[in-house]
């Protein structure tokens, strides 16, 4: 909440004590409403900056809205409140904006990169559990969004106080070991597999899978292989570490352009010594079932299919490993949250299993144990599936993206210097803003030649309109201002329209990063860089900045320029996006 919604608040809730009072409402901590949640935004600017509705009010007090808004208006003042209208049932709020425009810069400047963040999650831990692909499979666009969904709400987490464990909980257990293990030792070749990385090991799997269409006893083979691989065969161990190794040096690669470093890599194999344990206590809280030679937990009762824990053969499953890693964690880092970021169609098996702990009688299951969903993508129309041969990799999306931008960058800038490291941050960036731009249960359609535009509502407009503000600033300092910094003295000025909207805007950060936070949407902040550079941008083709001859509001202007590129670049920075001073 910006220091005017604070204040207004505050006045609004004596008021109303004050109203209840001299109508004998006796107002105690659980009736009290809290007036800081009820405020709205007027879609439209003539209805005020702020408005409170006063219809939820009406049972409390006993009156009609129109009536208690007259009661709370009846003189009512809030410092940097320039006028409050009663309308129908609303108190419409006008700021002065010169006000708004003081707290607001004043607190950005004295703030810098920490604007915008709030304290909620002092003492607070959460784990974070994102990306984690699946083993010898490279990684392709439908882990964009785990990737980034998953780390850009670790930074937003970490901004806001939590201490953060990202763990990349590597798909590097399961019975696709025991046919990569037989594809190998029948038609691989280890330098095709160094040389040609997950790509060559995947078209092993893929012949595994045709000749066992002919041949169904290599399921057989393949389910020994993993049983002695469970059991710890060192031959086949020492494939399984390296196909593991091979994909990793892969993945990092991609990391390494995104910015993503983890605190942990442990897998579903880690937790493989700490299932018998899992499975023992089910069995002794009575809680599994033998089914068809299977061993399973019943969810009837709660309308979900049943959650399998062993197979015939006794070899554990997804579910089982996910069981032994969240209480692992539990008693390792004794979180107050762990998030899992994942597509939607894993939306099931979270559910069954979060239900599982929470039959084991662990209560935190059923709040501190939270599901991201995210929705598919497709690319320019074209579905995607790691069967057929259009897998769309995101080493090549991103290779495309940085050669694209590389071309349009040359023609427009061609002096600029480190241009291959600009070109691949704002390449790599304009990926990560386009997808990042909807909301995450939506279905995606990627259309590159969108994504990579320099104009219209994308990553490379708004790496400009940040590098634009930079440009200024660097400017300013050369003319020899030396206070941008400093607190700004606005009085005897008055604001103009473009001035006053981005200072809105600016002034809305604060509750747009609460709110990515409280809904897992880091969409929200993309969607709020775009309203900061559309209003940046039209208060900078409409004003004179640094040729204005007016020093005072030459001096707010290079202010509020500082104040926009704090924002934008802490805002980057929490949904992954590197910054560059020059373009
Ligand atoms: N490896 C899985 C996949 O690629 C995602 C794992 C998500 N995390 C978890 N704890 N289940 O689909």
């Amino acid at each position: 909440m910006n220091e005017i919604k604070q204040k207004a608040a505050a006045a609004l809730t004596e008021k109303l004590t004050a109203v209840c009072a001299a109508s004998g409402i006796p107002l105690n901590e659980d009736n009290m409403p809290a007036v800081g949640d009820m405020f709205e935004y007027p879609p439209d600017p003539k209805l005020g900056d702020l408005a409170f509705p006063c219809f939820k009010l009406a049972k409390l007090l006993r009156m009609a809205p129109p009536k208690i808004a007259a009661a709370l208006a009846d003189g009512l003042t809030v410092e940097g409140i320039a006028k409050i209208e009663v309308v129908g049932g609303y108190l419409n709020l006008f700021n002065d904006q010169t006000a708004l425009a003081a707290a607001t810069i004043n607190t950005i400047l004295a703030k810098g990169e920490r604007y915008g963040a709030n304290d909620e999650g002092v003492g607070k831990t959460v784990v974070l559990d994102y990306s984690s692909p699946n083993v010898a499979k490279p990684f392709h666009i439908g882990h964009l969004g785990t990737t980034v969904i998953g780390h850009s709400l670790k930074k937003l987490h970490a901004f806001c106080g939590y201490n953060c464990i990202g763990i990349n909980h590597l798909g590097d257990w399961g019975t696709q070991f025991g046919k990569m293990i037989v594809a190998y030792k029948k038609w691989g070749k280890a330098e095709d597999i160094e040389a040609g990385g997950c790509d060559a090991m995947v078209e092993l799997y893929v012949k595994f899978h045709e000749e066992a269409e002919k041949d169904p006893a290599l399921n057989d083979e393949a389910r020994a292989a993993f049983a002695a691989l469970e059991h710890g065969e060192p031959e086949h161990l020492r494939l399984w570490k390296w196909f593991i190794e091979i994909s990793l040096k892969e993945y990092e690669r991609t990391y390494k352009q995104l910015g993503i470093t983890f605190d942990s890599y442990n897998g579903e194999s880690f937790y493989t010594d700490k299932m018998p344990a899992v499975v023992e206590e089910l069995k002794e809280k009575n809680l599994m079932k033998i089914d068809d030679g299977a061993s399973i937990i019943d969810l009837e009762a709660y309308n979900m299919p049943p959650c399998l824990i062993l197979k015939r053969d006794g070899s554990t499953l997804y579910p089982t490993r996910d069981i032994a890693a969240a209480l692992y964690r539990k008693n390792t880092y004794h979180f107050d949250k762990c998030i899992y970021v994942t597509s939607a169609g894993q939306s099931l098996h979270f559910a069954q299993w979060f239900k599982v702990l929470e039959l084991m009688g662990y209560d935190w299951a059923k709040t501190e144990l939270v599901h991201v969903p995210y929705g598919t993508v497709s690319i320019d129309g074209a579905k995607l599936s790691t069967r057929a041969g259009n897998v769309v990799l995101l080493r090549d999306l991103f290779t495309q993206a940085i050669e694209k931008v590389a071309a349009i960058m040359e023609e427009k800038n061609p002096n600029l210097e480190n241009k291959a490291e600009v070109a691949e941050s704002v390449g790599v960036g304009a990926i990560i803003f386009y997808y990042l731009s909807s909301g995450r249960i939506r279905d995606i359609n990627f259309i590159m030649e969108d994504a990579l535009s320099f104009e219209g509502s994308t990553g490379p407009y708004a790496q400009y309109t940040y590098a634009r503000t930079c440009s200024i600033l660097r400017k300013a300092k050369e003319n020899g201002m030396t206070d941008i910094d400093a607190p700004a003295d606005l009085t005897g000025i008055t604001m103009d329209e473009e001035e006053n909207a981005l200072v809105k805007t600016l002034a809305l950060f604060p509750e747009k990063v609460a709110q990515a936070l409280r809904e897992y949407e880091p969409s929200v902040i993309t969607r709020y860089i775009l309203d900061v550079c559309a209003d940046f941008n039209r208060f900078y083709h409409d004003q004179q900045i640094l040729t204005c001859e007016d020093e005072k509001v030459r001096s707010m202007r290079v202010k509020l320029t500082a104040c926009t590129r704090y924002v934008l670049g802490t805002a980057f920075d929490l949904i992954c996006i590197k910054k560059n001073e020059k373009i």
